[in-house]
Parts: structure tokens; sequence; C-alpha cells
């Protein structure tokens, strides 16, 4: 969406705060042997107490009121009876739904206790966040956004996941531009809009650049043994440094 009025601002700070709070409960509750469907139940009741409504499960149908991805797994995991282990990379992604406006929200996380690869691969998504953030601004290319995520994740010996990205929301969960890379597209010349609400989100891999679906129908899963990090927010593109939604 394109931002009209203050009333979009304060719509879309509004579920913003409510999925950066939820996200925020649910990884506190994090530690081994808690599975990750008790996760979820964290993520559902904090929702509910917020008036607010699981984007995945009322968008898509998703068996689940957030996506919980554990080591391979990149994204779109279903929360289940999985507990987690010590050294496991956890990502946790939450959207939801509030009054019409629509927030996205992600983070990853490792189980005590973590390793350098492991610190590197999270500090380096977090990275691409802040540089691809320093490069979306109105009237600068879109693919600026893939460009500083790729160029990040090389300098540290990583690789981007590509069939996965960032995508305009704000009146649903994926609106126009409904791909945004993860990787430099020379031949991509859309541009950023003042007032476009966005998410940036860089999927940084150790080493696949891939996903397949699992026979869930929805996981999407790198190669055997890769772990992937991502960090997202839910931002409006301005002439300066972008509007982040989702802060608590
Ligand atoms: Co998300
Ligand atoms: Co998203």
């Amino acid at each position: 969406m394109r931002i009209a009025s203050e009333r979009d601002i304060e719509g879309l700070r509004a579920i913003g705060r409510v999925v950066a709070r939820t996200l925020a409960e649910m990884s506190a509750a994090i530690g081994p042997g808690v599975s990750t469907r008790e996760l979820d139940q964290i993520g559902a009741s904090a929702l509910k107490r917020h008036g607010a409504v699981s984007a995945p499960r009322c968008v898509y149908r998703f068996p689940g009121d957030t996506c919980i991805s554990v080591n391979e797994e990149a994204a779109h995991g279903i929360p289940g009876a999985r507990t987690l282990g010590p050294g496991d990379v956890i990502n946790i992604d939450v959207s939801a739904e509030l009054d019409g406006y629509f927030g996205d929200t992600g983070a990853t996380f490792v189980v005590p206790p973590d390793n350098q690869l492991k610190r590197r691969l999270l500090q380096t998504a977090e990275e691409a966040l802040a540089r691809a953030m320093q490069a979306a601004r109105a009237g600068a290319l879109l693919n600026g956004i893939g460009r500083a995520i790729e160029s990040t994740a090389e300098r540290a010996g990583f690789t981007t996941l590509r069939d996965l990205g960032s995508h305009g929301v704000g009146r649903s969960l994926h609106e126009e531009p409904r791909f945004i890379p993860n990787f430099h597209d020379p031949v991509d010349t859309r541009l950023l809009h003042d007032g476009q609400v966005i998410t940036i989100e860089p999927f940084i891999s150790s080493g696949s650049c891939g996903c397949r679906t699992a026979a869930d129908g929805w996981t999407l899963i790198s190669g055997p043994g890769n772990l992937s990090a991502q960090f997202e927010h839910t931002l409006v593109i301005r002439d300066g440094e972008p509007l982040v939604m989702t802060l608590p």
C-alpha cells in the first residue's frame, strides 16, 4: 500500500507494535525442551490479547498462528511437536492484521550454546537488514535492497536464499511489489516511492541458495545441514530513512 494519511501510519504502527511484542514474548520462551507448538501458543494468545488476527492463518489458511522454522528449515515452518535442542537455530516470523492493517516481522535466535558460525550468520543477517534499509529511499532503485543484502552476505562468506524475498504489505500480507529479491537483479528497473509500505527481510544462508517445499506442503527447506537466518521489519519508504513500523 501507499500511505495516504496520518491514519494509515497510526494503523500500521499499531499492528507493528503488536507483532513486535508478540515476537518478543515468544522469543523469551525459547529454550531446550520447548516445543514449537508451545511457542506458537504463546504467540496465539498474545495476538488474541491485542485483538489481532494471525495473517498466515486468515490469508493463507496456514496451520499455525506464527511460522517457526528450525535449522535446515528456512521459512514457513509449521509449529508442532518438535522440541528445541541445544544449538538449534530457530526463526520466528509473526504477521497479523488489526483494523485492516497488516504488520510482518521476524527474527532468528540460537538455543544456547551458540558457536562462531551461528553468531556470524545472525550478525550478518542483521547487518544485511540495516544496510538494505540504508539503500531503501524514495526514488532509488528497488534492486538496491537486493544489492545491499547480497554484498553483505558475500563479504561474510555466506550466500542468500534466492527463492525468498521481501514484499509489499499494508492492506494485505503480500501486495505489490510481491517479490523483492535477496540478490542484485541488474535488469530490474523498478523504483521505490515515497509512502510505499514494504518489508525488508534478508535470508542469509550458510551455503544453500535454493529451497524446496517439504511434504507438508508449507515448510521451505534449504540443503541438508544448511543454516539460515532472517530478520524482518515492516517499513514506510521516505526521502530519508525509512520509518520502521514493527517496533515494540
Ligand atoms: Co514475515
Ligand atoms: Co514478510
